[in-house]
């Protein structure tokens, strides 16, 4: 019996595997007489290699699109078997058996579908696990290192190209590299791990967030296997911290359960200041409505709250950032922002060399609303009542700071400045005029960005913050910062 070799460089290309499938084919050669290379591997039985022939034997065999498609997926694995196997299915296909790849059974088509699912999953883990690092002294350029499974790399690229078109950046791995300057994506041999920068300041943030918001009470340390399996780890900032968390869940727990429940700090407002709210508030300096808010009972989620939260800042500043309602830490505190969101809010504000003393921090709803789980208070979105009732405290800080810019982070802010019906993700980071002249646009909250599964989305998300918060005048900006 004759035997032939044919050569797939690069291994997971699927021109290349289709021109020499397609001359197989058309010579007749049977996939038991093909030795299958990739790359510049040598032959074992020193075939020769298959002659390249003019003389066309049979028809061109016209395959499905399910066959095109499990083939370019199948390609990507780096089992070196999957080029045989793909022959295989082919010849056979080409031989008669046209309803082939809908034969669950058949252990061929097992296999390659086996072979592409793996290479779907690496390609999902890819695209949740990347993590790009900021390249020191360069202004948006990120690198960032992976180790994927198999030849994944030219297939992720494009999605990467699309989520952060704005930024320059480049993912290594082992075997291959890929950069995008901003225009297009080019490829090149691999690179390693130093390559990539250490870390970067974001990731610290990150750990904290993450410390933060563990429940050792919902521990599955199967499911988390399952999703975000032990390889990807050293990918993650997070990571570092699992295997003490993981340890200490026990304990945790135990002292949850043991500790006596602990009723939130609350002070009970003075009930004859402002019973019906700003209506009584005709003080006309801060101080005199901050005081009327600590008693407002405009609608019931002062009971359960703390405290009230009123906004802060110089009563002269030209930027008001409005948020959603204060969270856990600012109920215990009465501050503004000085949870894991406000934190995230001083990087942002930070990187873009904004000073937070500067502007006025205060949110649409000023009691914080929540629902009890066990012990624990976990946030819960005000309703458009609970927005509009306090609307007229935020109105009247509006009409005390006169700022410049008014920025809504969120839909709640958003809704208390425009309207209920704006239009968040389709309208962010766009100048709006407010009645009074005063210019106002909105953009994601903090905490929706901490939300975000950790890796491409939440970088994505973190750097949508920054751009629509890059619209900020800062200190030596001209007068009109709404251009
Ligand atoms: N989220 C907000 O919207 N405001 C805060 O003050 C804190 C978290």
């Amino acid at each position: 019996m004759a035997r032939w070799t044919v050569r797939i460089d690069p291994a997971w290309s699927l021109d290349a595997w289709r021109d020499a499938a397609r001359l197989a084919l058309r010579r007749g050669v049977a996939p038991e007489q093909l030795d299958w290379l990739q790359d510049q591997e040598h032959s074992l039985l020193d075939a020769p290699p298959l002659p390249a022939s003019e003389d066309a034997g049979d028809a061109p065999t016209y395959v499905s699109k399910a066959f095109v498609e499990l083939a370019a997926t199948c390609l990507c694995h780096r089992d070196p078997q999957r080029l045989p196997l793909l022959y295989r299915l082919l010849w056979r296909i080409a031989r008669g058996e046209r309803g082939l790849l809908s034969n669950p059974t058949d252990p061929d088509v097992l296999r390659a579908m086996a072979l592409a699912q793996a290479v779907r999953r690496d390609t999902h883990k890819m695209k949740a696990f990347v993590r790009f690092r900021e390249v020191p002294g360069e202004q948006d350029a990120f690198i960032a290192w992976f180790e994927p499974e198999h030849h994944i790399v030219d297939r992720v690229a494009p999605f990467f190209a699309r989520r952060f078109t704005g930024m320059r950046w480049a993912i290594l791995t082992p075997s291959r590299s890929v950069r995008w300057d901003g225009q297009a994506l080019s490829f090149g041999a691999g690179g390693r791990q130093a390559d990539a920068p250490l870390e970067d300041a974001r990731e610290a943030l990150w750990r904290t967030y993450y410390a933060n918001i563990f429940n050792p009470a919902r521990l599955n340390t199967r499911m988390m296997q399952q999703e975000m399996p032990a390889r990807y780890w050293k990918h993650l900032p997070e990571a570092t911290l699992l295997p003490a968390l993981v340890r200490d869940a026990g304990d945790r727990v135990q002292d949850m359960h043991d500790r006596a429940a602990q009723a939130p700090q609350r002070r009970i407002p003075e009930r004859s200041i402002a019973l019906r709210g700003p209506a009584t508030a005709t003080g006309d300096d801060l101080d005199a409505l901050r005081t009327a808010a600590a008693a407002c009972r405009r609608c019931p989620l002062w009971e359960p709250a703390t405290q009230t939260v009123f906004g802060e800042g110089p009563r002269d500043a030209k930027v008001m950032l409005v948020g959603e309602q204060p969270g856990d830490a600012e109920d215990l505190s009465g501050h503004p922002f000085v949870g894991p969101a406000g934190q995230l809010l001083d990087q942002a504000l930070g990187e873009l060399g904004i000073d937070r003393s500067t502007l006025y921090l205060t949110n649409a709803v000023k009691h914080f609303r929540f629902e009890r789980r066990g012990k624990r208070r976990i946030h819960s979105t005000p309703q458009v009542t609970h927005i509009t009732a306090c609307r007229p405290w935020l109105l009247r800080e509006i009409e005390h700071v006169r700022p410049a810019v008014i920025v809504c982070l969120g839909a709640s802010a958003a809704t208390a400045v425009f309207g209920a019906g704006f239009k968040l993700m389709d309208n962010h980071g766009r100048w709006h005029a407010l009645e009074d002249g005063t210019r106002a646009f909105a953009t994601v909250h903090p905490a929706w960005v901490l939300r975000q599964p950790a890796g491409t989305a939440r970088d994505a998300a973190y750097r949508l913050l920054l751009d629509d918060l890059a619209r900020l005048p800062r200190a030596g900006d001209s007068a009109d910062p709404a251009t």
